[in-house]
């Protein structure tokens, strides 16, 4: 956390919370969903989501704040061996955390149909076709070995759009460098209660909710 510690010059007293969170770390915590957990139906039923956000990401988050602690002790500690040993379970629940994070705001219930304006352009462009870049990031989830992602990203350095998949909770970003614009969840806890072991229906339905306006903002942001 981030210590503004300008904003404290009005007497000695304030100074001692903003120092006090050099020390001291916020946890991360679960956020709330924008929509209610039956708001996707039909294409995504409620006990999915139910379970999907209030227990799968909720113990990314948990066990992210676990492991950061530790890591912290270790870090206290000079302990490398644990500092490097806590890794894993850093990337995969923060990953976790992450990924979840932005994939809820890429759904919505009014969501569906096509992007505009100059996310429409971009993916023209880099895709020849919108039913062309479904048909590969389709293809490319479907594809994930066990479990995994599929996104939408972008490429700053090259100013180009990049389907990519992400095995297990692997972050965007973090792993191949690609801005997450669009996230596809295709772990079983995913789709399997409705679904089954049909991934690529579950692939057919979610078109019908995707927030294009909040694919549309993160690439606006990314692209400043
Ligand atoms: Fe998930």
């Amino acid at each position: 956390m981030l210590c503004h510690l300008a904003s404290a010059g009005r007497s000695s007293a304030k100074l001692v919370a903003p120092l006090g969170c050099l020390v001291s770390r916020q946890k991360h915590t679960l956020p709330d969903l924008p929509y209610d957990y039956g708001a996707l139906e039909p294409h995504i039923n409620a006990e999915i989501m139910q379970l999907h956000h209030s227990k799968h990401h909720a113990t990314y988050v948990n066990n992210l704040n676990v492991a950061e602690e530790k890591y912290k002790e270790a870090l206290a500690k000079g302990d490398v061996t644990a500092q490097v040993s806590l890794q894993p379970a850093i990337k995969f629940n923060g990953g976790g955390h992450i990924n979840h994070t932005i994939f809820w705001t890429n759904l919505s219930p009014n969501g569906g149909g096509e992007p505009k304006g100059e996310l429409m352009e971009a993916i023209k462009r880099d895709f020849g076709s919108f039913a062309n870049f479904k048909e590969k990031l389709t293809a490319v989830s479907v594809g994930v070995q066990g479990s995994g992602w599929g996104w939408l990203g972008y490429n700053k350095e090259q100013g180009r759009l990049q389907i990519a998949a992400c095995a297990n909770q692997d972050p965007l970003q973090g792993t191949t460098g690609l801005i997450p614009l669009l996230g596809i969840d295709v772990w079983e806890h995913a789709y399997y209660l409705q679904y089954k072991n049909v991934r690529p229906d579950y692939l057919k339905a979610i078109w019908n909710v995707i927030n294009w306006e909040n694919v549309s903002s993160r690439y606006a942001s990314c692209k400043k």
